[in-house]
């Protein structure tokens, strides 16, 4: 009894695989087989949606259109669409104002550094002490690394660069007869590169880039500007900066480690 109904129950499963295994080879085919039916699916999950095409008709809503228009009230996630000039007295919306004047980007000569086909001759943003402070922090971080901390093209990464740095005291950046030493030329420089210099739009945006031109135009005023030049009011002011302090020599003898440091020192010997 129990050896039969065995025998039979086998019989069944093995019945069953060979119905499977030719099932899916006639449904399936073999891995690997190209067919041109579309793939099966057995879990469709969101593979098929109803959709409309953009701007079908339909009869679904009154006005026949698929297209719909939100609700008056609705606010827009991201952005919203509104007049900055209505709100110009209101103190949030100067970033507003300024943003939109930015994004038009409509004056050549600020955002190019061009007047027609040729360079400006002049930085034409207002100067002021604070942009030049600007300008000498960007430089620090952008263009020293090449052009040295005083733009002489002596930087520690170029060193050892087939075509070196300019040197930025050089008669080409600082004669005005030179087209290179217009503002706008040194604008474009920093904005778009040249020859093996890369460009540098994508960390230095326009305002900064023209705070630069105005350090360059220091940092070159710097080495040929006598102290006679300079007003009274100036050179006093000069005259009171600290200086720093010069470097004391460090004594020849080896320091012995304080008590902390050797504590901290992670141990060993
Ligand atoms: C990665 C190094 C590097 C950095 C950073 C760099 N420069 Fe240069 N720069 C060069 C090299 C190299 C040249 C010479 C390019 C040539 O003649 O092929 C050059 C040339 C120039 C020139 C002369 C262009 C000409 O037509 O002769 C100016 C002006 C200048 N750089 C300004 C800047 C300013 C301002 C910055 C900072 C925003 C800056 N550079 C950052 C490497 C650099």
């Amino acid at each position: 009894m129990n050896t039969s109904k065995g025998t039979m129950r086998y019989r069944a499963l093995r019945a069953g695989a060979i119905a499977l295994a030719a099932w899916s080879v006639a449904a399936g085919g073999c891995r690997g087989d190209r067919s041109s039916e579309p793939p099966r699916r057995f879990f469709p999950d969101m593979d098929y949606q109803p959709r409309w095409n953009f701007q079908a008709d339909t009869g679904f809503f009154e006005d026949g259109s698929t297209a719909r228009v939100p609700d008056p009230n609705a606010v827009a996630f991201g952005r919203a669409r509104f007049d900055p000039n209505e709100y110009a007295d209101r103190p949030w919306a100067a970033s507003f104002l300024a943003q939109r004047k930015d994004l038009l980007a409509e004056d050549d000569a600020v955002y190019l550094g061009k007047n027609g086909e040729d360079y400006v001759d002049y930085i034409p943003v207002p100067v002021t002490a604070e942009r030049i402070r600007r300008g000498q922090e960007r430089f620090n971080i952008f263009c020293a690394v090449c052009h040295g901390y005083e733009g002489d093209g002596k930087g520690m990464v170029a060193s050892n660069f087939i075509a070196p740095p300019a040197d930025l005291h050089a008669d080409l950046y600082t004669d005005p007869i030179q087209r290179t030493a217009r503002d706008g030329y040194i604008f474009e420089v920093i904005r778009n590169g040249v020859r093996n210099m890369p460009g540098y739009a994508h960390s230095i945006n326009v305002q900064d880039a023209w705070n630069i031109v105005m350090y360059v135009r220091a940092l070159q005023a710097s080495r040929v500007t006598s102290l006679d030049e300079l007003s009274q009011a100036d050179r006093d002011a000069l005259e009171g900066m600290e200086r720093p302090e010069p470097v004391e020599q460090a004594p020849a003898e080896s320091p012995t480690p304080l008590e902390g440091d050797a504590a901290t020192s992670g141990g060993g010997q």
